[in-house]
């Protein structure tokens, strides 16, 4: 394949980029910019060159398909092309059209001159993966927009319209035409003593460096502990304004190299590829013919039905609401529009945008005025009686082909689909409260779930922002069950000797935003109670008593009671650790029979975490799960997984698998409930094969 296009015309040489789909800047393409700067300036009838991409990228910077291959990093490396380009003898234009990020915009930044079209986007994204701009960006950009602009731009690799730069010295142009034939008329236009215009002789403008070299350490202190390539971007750029251009470059080389390697980074490169492959599926051709949405149907307006309405209201997409009572929809509407009018106090939307949105919501008491939906989505109470009425109901009215998903967290969704005489058409649609802000959707595949259906439903995900990912039917789906086996490793932890506090702060130090009893007192620890109350009335001789039973037998809910795990104060969210608490844990200690034993931290998140691999891995090996991958992404976007470890799989590769089962063995053989710390049989295979996890 030519990896790019030559072409001499007028006394100007266009090098036009091609390595669909965005111009990445894999080795060949290196090499055939090298070779077309080399032969324009050979050629005799060249007074100029043009350096052009394609309509949808001038470049998007590196080609993904040479991550961690020896090809990228084989010469002519990318330095070593902007060094070409920056030594060219006759001017270097860049003709910048569509994307132009990351390396493509260091690689424009080599050229003598640039002409962007208005709405071509352009930034240094490197850091949002972790690193930092590694072929001169952090050295160039200052010298183009001034300190302040391009600290920003490198610290929040924030995209932009190039016509937001119009006037700096980053564009030579900006036009609302074709950049390619302005940039050819540009180049023509140059005499034959115009300058070789190199950033790289430039100084930075910026008077005040220091006040915001120091304003800038401090926000990416504040705003990014967890992570190290922003603090290492103000370094580099700092470096632009206080060292040699040779010298700021060489410090660029040095921290890039430090980040690639860094754990975070690593997370960070994992989550961009996994949260990508969580939407391909398997067997499921990427063109097969979609099923159109135009009209939602949603049953239920509460908690979670309001939220799931006002994804597709955001998305433009019409929505009928469905109750039982009158007084039930008026709420559940009455609350949809107090979260967009919230939304507006702060300013995110318009008074007109709230009114746009309720327009496209109409209610109603009875399943008939559902027969033209073409999908709809249960949030009926959980109960499978309940779901029961509810199925057979759209089976009755809801036109052939629409899709008929429920929100049900726990149920077996099989069951559900066997209420109908089209299971082809019923799926799972499992949002996260508040489902009008949690990103994370987990589709349940049934037994008899058409192809076209999933492949809609994930295509619909994406449409309304969120992020899908595939769960197959078991209790509790992907994410609920694995949540499961972390409390309980928790809970453990806790009856054999480590206080709640304690748990949490340790989990929260690894990165949570809330342990899990700080968790239990925010959602309420009655829910759960009820369950267990349930399972206890059904089987009394199998059921295990467990210290939350006690705090809820005395009252104590949560937040919502002023006292759970923790005791609170009015009007304050700030637990207080309660003596009670510890009286009450001791106790239930005692009558166990249990001796209370000290615990480090790092064994609380050993065992906490590595019960959620574990558990991970099972899912895995059952084909509940397509990828290790997918299982991270349940747990990044709806769990709080802190996002530098790369979610419960990856940290586990990362702590190596090996020492992953040694461990769990190790809690096995001294816990009272061995077989919850089997290990895997995937994971054993993988820990003796030294094969990662996929
Ligand atoms: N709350 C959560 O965090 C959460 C998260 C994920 C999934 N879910 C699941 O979502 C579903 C709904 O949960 P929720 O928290 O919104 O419950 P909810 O009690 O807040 O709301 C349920 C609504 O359904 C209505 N309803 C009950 N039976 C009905 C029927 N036959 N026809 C029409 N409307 C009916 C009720 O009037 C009520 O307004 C459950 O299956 C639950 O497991 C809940």
């Amino acid at each position: 394949m030519d990896h790019a296009f030559y072409e001499e015309k007028d006394g100007v040489a266009v090098i036009t980029f091609n390595n669909p789909p965005v111009n990445g800047l894999g080795h060949g393409l290196r090499q055939a910019i090298v070779e077309g700067v080399d032969r324009a300036n050979g050629s005799a009838a060249v007074r100029a060159i043009v350096l052009s991409g394609s309509e949808r990228a001038f470049s998007a910077g590196a080609d993904v398909t040479e991550f961690g291959t020896p090809k990228s990093s084989q010469a002519p490396t990318l330095r070593t092309v902007i060094e070409v380009l920056e030594q060219s003898a006759k001017p270097v234009v860049a003709a910048i059209n569509g994307v132009c990020l990351g390396g493509g915009l260091e690689l424009a930044l080599g050229a003598h001159y640039r002409v962007a079209a208005a709405g071509a986007k352009v930034g240094l994204p490197e850091v949002k993966l972790g690193i930092l701009p590694g072929a001169g960006g952090t050295q160039r950009l200052p010298r183009v927009l001034g300190l302040e602009k391009a600290l920003n731009l490198i610290v929040s690799g924030q995209i932009s319209k190039a016509s937001a730069f119009a006037g700096s010295a980053l564009f030579d142009k900006v036009v609302d035409t074709d950049p390619l034939a302005a940039a050819v008329e540009f180049a023509k236009g140059l005499g034959s003593d115009a300058p070789l215009k190199r950033i790289r002789d430039l100084n930075v403008p910026d008077a005040d460096a220091d006040a915001l070299l120091l304003n800038a350490r401090n926000a990416v202190k504040a705003a990014s502990a967890r992570f190290p390539a922003p603090a290492a971007c103000v370094e580099a750029v700092a470096a632009s304004t206080n060292q040699s251009f040779d010298d700021g470059l060489a410090l660029e080389r040095q921290l890039f190299t430090q980040l690639l390697t860094s754990p975070e980074s690593l997370a960070l490169r994992h989550v961009f590829a996994a949260e990508r492959a969580a939407t391909k599926i398997p067997g499921i051709a990427a063109d097969i013919a979609l099923r159109p949405i135009k009209l939602v149907g949603v049953i239920g307006a509460g908690t979670m039905g309001g939220g799931i309405s006002m994804n597709y209201l955001n998305a433009g997409i019409p929505v009928i609401l469905l109750e039982q009572k009158e007084e039930a929809l008026q709420r559940g509407v009455a609350t949809i529009r107090k979260n967009y009018e919230n939304t507006m106090k702060k300013g995110r939307i318009t008074a007109e945008q709230v009114e746009e949105r309720m327009n496209l919501l109409s209610t109603s008491l009875s399943y008939d005025a559902l027969n033209e939906v073409d999908l709809v989505i249960e949030a009926v109470f959980e109960d499978m009686g309940v779901k029961e009425v509810v199925f057979r109901e759209l089976d009755r009215v809801v036109k052939p082909g629409a899709i008929l998903a429920s929100n049900t967290s726990t149920l077996d969704v099989d069951k559900i689909a066997s209420f109908t005489k089209r299971p082809e058409d019923v799926i799972g649609l499992h949002f996260f409260s508040p489902a009008n802000v949690m990103k994370l959707l987990e589709i349940v595949r049934g037994e008899k779930t058409a192809n076209d259906v999933l492949a809609t439903c994930i295509d619909m995900a994406k449409k309304i922002g969120k992020q899908p990912v595939v769960s197959g039917v078991c209790d509790g789906f992907i994410g609920n069950r694995m949540l499961y086996a972390y409390r309980d490793a928790a809970d453990e932890v806790m009856l054999q000797g480590a206080a709640p506090s304690q748990v949490d702060r340790a989990l929260e130090s690894f990165g949570f935003a809330m342990g899990p009893y700080r968790v239990g007192d925010l959602a309420g620890l009655d829910i759960g109670w009820a369950i267990r109350k349930r399972k206890k009335e059904a089987n009394p001789q199998g059921y295990e008593e467990v210290v939350a039973d006690r705090l809820c037998e005395a009252g104590r809910f949560g937040q919502k009671t002023g006292a759970g795990w923790y005791r609170y104060v009015a009007g304050d969210r700030k637990p207080h650790v309660d003596p009670e608490v510890e009286t009450l844990i001791e106790t239930f200690r005692k009558e166990k029979g249990v001796t209370p034993r000290s615990f480090s931290d790092q064994e609380i998140v050993e065992r906490c975490v590595y019960a959620l691999a574990n558990e991970g891995a099972k899912i895995l090996e059952e084909g509940i799960a397509l990828r290790a991958s997918d299982i991270d992404i349940v747990y990044l976007n709806g769990y709080g997984f802190p996002l530098h470890r790369g979610g419960p799989m990856h940290y586990a590769q990362q702590a190596g698998l090996f020492n992953v089962v040694r461990a769990i063995r190790q809690f096995g053989a001294t816990s009272s409930r061995p077989q919850a710390w089997q290990p895997a049989a995937l994971l054993e295979q993988h820990a003796q094969s030294g094969e990662a996890l996929k």
